[in-house]
C-alpha cells in the first residue's frame, strides 16, 4: 500500500506498508509501479547500514504544532517526546522540536522549528536556503557504528567536525561504554545516555551544495533518545560551519 501527500511544494511523503497482505510477514517487494529488481555488477562491500531510524523535518516559524497535527491526522502518529528552546539553544541561536511516531514506535519523525535568538538559527538558514520546510536530515541506523563510519570515510564521505574537548568529558558524562574512546575521538562520534542505554552517532556535511539536507549514522545500545546531551556540541559545530558561509 502507498500513500503520497506533498509536503510543501518540493517533498513528497511515501509511506510503504513493508508486510506481504497473504502471509501477513514482512517481505521484499517492488511496490513502486514501474519498478522492477536490479541486481549491479558494482558490489561495493555493505558498510553496515540496517534500517532508516529517523527522518527530520524543518518547518517554519510557529508551524510545528500544524505539522504534528497533520502527521496525527493523516498517517495516524502520536507524539512521543518535545524538546523546547531550553533544551536546543546555544549561545547564538534556538530551536524546538517535537517527535512524532507511529504503529511499533519503528517510524519516527522529529519536526523542528526555529525559536527566538540573537542569531540566524540552523532552521531559518535552512528554510532560506531550501526555499520552504523539508527534511533535513535521515538518520541510518547500524550495530557498528565505527566500522560504518569508518568505511564511508574511506569512500570520501565528509562529516561534522566536533570540537576535540567533547571527548575529555565523555566518560564523566555518559559512564562507562563498550566503545574505545580513542576510536570515538577519531572518527568524531557522539555518545548520549538515557534511563534505556545509550547511543552513538554522528552527521554528515551537507549532501548538496546547499546548507540542506544531510544524513546521521546512529547506533542504537538500548538508548531510545535523539542526542539530546550533544545537541549543544553538535549545533555549535553547525554554527561554526554557518560563520563559513557568512549565514550566523
Ligand atoms: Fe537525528
Amino acid at each position: 500500500m502507498i500513500a503520497a501527500r506533498w509536503f510543501s511544494l518540493q517533498s513528497v511523503h511515501t509511506v510503504i506498508l513493508y508486510t506481504s497482505l497473504s502471509s501477513g510477514k514482512p517481505t521484499q517487494v517492488c511496490v513502486l509501479p514501474g519498478f522492477h529488481s536490479w541486481t549491479p555488477s558494482f558490489q561495493p562491500p555493505d558498510v553496515g547500514i540496517r534500517y532508516v531510524d529517523h527522518v527530520v523535518a524543518n518547518v517554519g516559524w510557529n508551524q510545528m504544532k500544524d505539522w504534528s497535527n497533520f502527521y496525527r491526522d493523516v498517517f495516524g502518529m502520536d507524539q512521543l517526546v518535545s524538546f523546547d528552546d531550553k533544551d536546543i539553544s546555544t549561545e547564538f541561536t534556538a530551536l524546538r522540536s517535537v517527535v512524532m511516531t507511529g504503529g511499533s514506535g519503528r517510524v519516527k519523525c522529529p519536526i523542528n522549528e526555529p525559536a527566538e535568538g540573537r542569531r540566524k538559527s540552523q532552521i531559518e538558514e535552512y528554510l532560506d536556503f531550501y526555499q520552504g520546510p523539508g527534511v533535513q536530515h535521515v538518520a541510518l541506523a547500524t550495530e557498528d557504528i565505527i566500522a560504518t563510519v569508518a568505511s564511508m570515510r574511506d569512500r570520501g564521505v565528509e562529516f561534522l567536525n566536533i570540537p576535540d574537548s567533547y571527548y575529555d568529558q565523555l566518560t564523566q558524562r555518559v559512564g562507562v561504554i563498550a566503545e574505545d574512546v580513542d576510536l570515538l575521538r577519531r572518527h568524531r562520534i557522539l555518545v548520549d545516555r538515557d534511563d534505556q542505554g545509550y547511543m552513538l552517532q554522528i552527521f554528515t556535511r551537507p549532501l548538496a551544495d546547499r546548507p540542506t539536507l544531510f544524513f546521521e549514522v546512529i547506533q542504537r545500545r538500548g538508548g531510545t533518545s535523539f542526542g539530546k546531551g550533544n545537541f549543544k556540541a553538535l549545533f555549535e559545530s553547525i554554527e561554526a560551519e554557518q560563520r563559513l558561509r557568512g549565514t550566523l
